[in-house]
């Protein structure tokens, strides 16, 4: 049996991570900001929040179906962009595609990603992309081109890092970008050998050090590289002009990503996109945020049918789901929990992670007496 089968739950996948991945890397992944006050406040907020049970309801038959953008899928679940995928495993975000695929989900691209867009889109899934303005916007719309050519029709437009986030372990850990050699980040990958030979090997033979895919040419720099280049760099002037202007440049469906405020959800209806995602990024920006559990109902008041609202950040169990989806989301992203599958046991390890979430989900629809997820709507308090 793989090892990440005998993984009951997500924190297990989570352990199993931990002692595969170099410490930095680890760090990375599964740690917040600054205080991390809003990473511990979203697992209050599940925890705090209850799930109101119905008795003597017949659920025989009962199923974790969704339908999103007139599409039936078997799960209300979604692969969440990550920016480390393609260094957590050799090949890590084709690896989640497929993983995406056999469970009939989508797979969010970064546009931090490690893979190209080209490369992702062999793995057969429904890819959506996720895109970071660049302060060029030129480049930016090229890059918009060159994702339609590849037949994806849904972008999510991410809008919660206007700047980059104050995380001081990444310093402490040597796991800035540049990655700079030192002796502590070399003592570091030396402890988790199957880490340096089945992927930092693998990619420093098949290519060198790795870089970012979606940047242009002449100024993809690999990730020991020191020079960062303007144009590229993360824009915090990026406004509802942008939004305006991507409406006008993409054909298919936009969703905004990290929003939190029911004014701005109100905004983004009256600015013609499809959807939102209710984010604080996992925890990992704003180290104030609110939860998105914590504002979805006013959220979902706010908007009403006008959009449709998709939530993440910090979901580790079936039941955190069902909390987002009883208050009004209508699909779930998932950010680190197929991560940490993935890190554990490669494609398998993802579908794993996805699998415990889906029977946790199914056994909290259980014990709550809903047949559908159209039925927890509501039961959360
Ligand atoms: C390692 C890592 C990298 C991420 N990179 C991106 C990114 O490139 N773009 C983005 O919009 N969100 C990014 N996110 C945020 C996720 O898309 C998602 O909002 C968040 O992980 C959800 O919280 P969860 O990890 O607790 O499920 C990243 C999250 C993690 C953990």
């Amino acid at each position: 049996m793989a090892a990440s089968q005998t993984c009951l739950n997500i924190d297990e996948l989570r352990r199993q991570a931990r002692r595969f991945l170099p410490r930095g890397l680890f760090d990375y992944i599964d740690r917040g900001t600054e205080d991390e006050t809003s990473l511990r406040r979203l697992r209050e907020t599940f925890d705090r929040s209850e799930l109101m049970p119905r008795a003597l309801v017949d659920t025989a038959g009962r199923h974790t179906g969704i339908s999103l953008f007139g599409r039936e899928r078997p799960l209300p679940f979604v692969i969440a962009p990550t920016a480390a995928a393609g260094l957590v495993r050799y090949d890590g975000e084709v690896l989640l595609a497929r993983a995406a695929r056999a469970a009939g989900i989508p797979f969010s691209v970064s546009t931090q990603s490690i893979t190209s867009i080209e490369a992702i889109a062999e793995a057969g899934a429904e890819l959506w992309f996720q895109l970071y303005v660049w302060r060029d916007r030129s480049l930016t719309h090229a890059l918009l081109d060159r994702v339609a050519a590849c037949g994806v029709d849904t972008l999510i437009l991410t809008v919660d890092t206007a700047v980059s986030p104050k995380r001081e372990y990444n310093l402490h850990n040597g796991f800035s970008v540049p990655v700079t050699p030192s002796l502590r980040g070399t003592l570091d990958v030396a402890r988790h050998p199957a880490w340096l030979v089945g992927v930092l090997l693998r990619l420093l033979t098949n290519g060198g050090w790795p870089g970012y895919a979606h940047y242009p040419p002449q100024f993809r720099t690999r990730i020991t590289d020191s020079t960062s280049h303007d144009p590229i760099r993360l824009c915090d002037r990026v406004s509802w002009d942008d939004v305006a202007e991507l409406r006008r440049r993409w054909r298919g469906r936009i969703i905004i990503k990290g929003l939190l405020a029911p004014a701005d959800a109100l905004r983004a209806a009256e600015a013609g996109v499809e959807a939102i995602v209710v984010s604080n990024h996992g925890g990992r920006n704003l180290d104030s945020a609110p939860s998105p559990l914590a504002v979805l109902p006013r959220i979902v008041d706010a908007v009403g049918d006008r959009l449709t609202v998709l939530a993440d950040s910090g979901v580790r169990r079936g039941s955190d789901a069902a909390k987002l989806l009883a208050a009004g989301a209508t699909a779930v992203l998932l950010g680190r929990a197929p991560l940490f599958g993935l890190a554990a046991d490669g494609q398998a390890g993802a579908e794993h992670a996805l699998a415990i979430l889906q029977d946790e989900l199914d056994r909290t629809m259980a014990l709550l007496g809903c047949r559908t997820v159209a039925d927890l709507r509501g039961c959360v308090g």
